[in-house]
């Protein structure tokens, strides 16, 4: 069942970033290291597990949301396009438009994670004999992505996941992603909308503590990859809704004065101090007009739930 991935990743050269950009993050004043990070193995299953969590509602409404107007993204893309997914994962929700999308000549999953866009690519094309899945193994935020379709493309990034990015990455992004999708182009791209600021509270420090532990499995990373020495019970997860920046921080935080050993390197903490892991960027419909405007895109149409929790815009590219 396996069939060909585009492979623009080099396990060496992954191992001496992710040590580098360690060791340059503890170096700096506040102390942080990049989300992406916090995915290997058992990062990619906690995550899994946050998704299914009673207080993260976001995975839940964007599906429902989908679901509801697959159709409706269908008739605006047209027959015969490419679906681009940046960050596919494990390709559920993309599942939903490769049924909705008429003629659909191309499915391309960009994941970094090479083991689950083999068990992805497989399992899609077994469900969908007649699909062309090109899988390609690539961090979504470099802009290098020899794809080749004919067609529209129609790019798809859907779990709030640009939320991860700041704004002016957010807008890199958009950017690259606008060249590669063409004059012609469009994103299909999920949003967390701003809203209550408990219910975002809640969602990020959930009563099972999986968020805690999906944010501490870090440093359990740093111990086996790069020698480090974290003590995980010397360290607690900490999130909270920054309302003016309108964006969830999370950090791990050290709860006492303790050195740590990362690399070969000594770094010194002190009781409280902090370093940070993510940022989580709500949206409103204003910023989201101007995010897509200074990425090259308009926005087209917007889709909601009910409660107004959650955006799936539909994005043009600006010829
Ligand atoms: C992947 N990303 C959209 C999640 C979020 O909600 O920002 C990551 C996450 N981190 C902690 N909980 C969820």
């Amino acid at each position: 069942m396996n069939g060909p991935v585009l492979n623009l990743r080099v396990a060496e050269t992954d191992r001496e970033e992710f040590r580098q950009a360690v060791l340059d993050g503890l170096s700096v004043t506040p102390r942080a290291i990049p989300a992406k990070f916090l995915y290997d193995e058992r990062g990619s299953a906690l995550f899994d597990e946050i998704c299914e969590l009673p207080e993260y509602y976001l995975t839940r409404t964007e599906t429902a949301i989908l679901k509801r107007h697959a159709a409706d993204i269908g008739r605006r893309a047209g027959p015969g396009c490419a679906l681009i997914e940046f960050g596919s994962g494990s390709s559920v929700k993309s599942r939903l438009l490769i049924e909705a999308l008429p003629e659909l000549a191309l499915y391309a999953p960009i994941d970094i994670s090479r083991e689950h866009l083999d068990t992805t690519a497989a399992r899609l094309r077994r469900d969908y004999p007649r699909l062309n899945v090109l899988p390609v193994c690539a961090d979504f935020m470099k802009p290098v992505l020899p794809i080749e379709s004919g067609g529209r493309r129609l790019g798809f990034f859907p779990g709030s996941t640009v939320g991860n990015l700041t704004p002016s990455e957010a807008t890199v992004f958009l950017r690259h992603t606008r060249e590669l999708l063409g004059d012609d182009g469009a994103l299909v791209l999920g949003v967390d909308l701003k809203k209550d600021p408990q219910r975002l509270h809640d969602a990020y420090n959930d009563a099972a503590g999986v968020t805690a532990a999906f944010t501490l499995n870090l440093l359990r990373r740093l111990n086996r990859e790069l020698h480090a020495t974290f003590d995980l019970a010397a360290f607690a997860h900490e999130a909270f809704y920054d309302e003016a920046e309108g964006r969830i921080e999370i950090y791990f935080r050290s709860l006492k004065k303790q050195s740590v050993m990362v690399a070969g390197q000594r770094f010194d903490f002190a009781a409280g101090e902090r370093v940070h892991t993510e940022y989580s960027y709500k949206y409103d419909t204003a910023d989201l007009s101007a995010l897509a405007a200074s990425g090259g895109f308009r926005v087209a149409e917007t889709w909601t739930d009910p409660e107004r929790l959650f955006a799936v815009v539909y994005l043009e590219s600006i010829a």
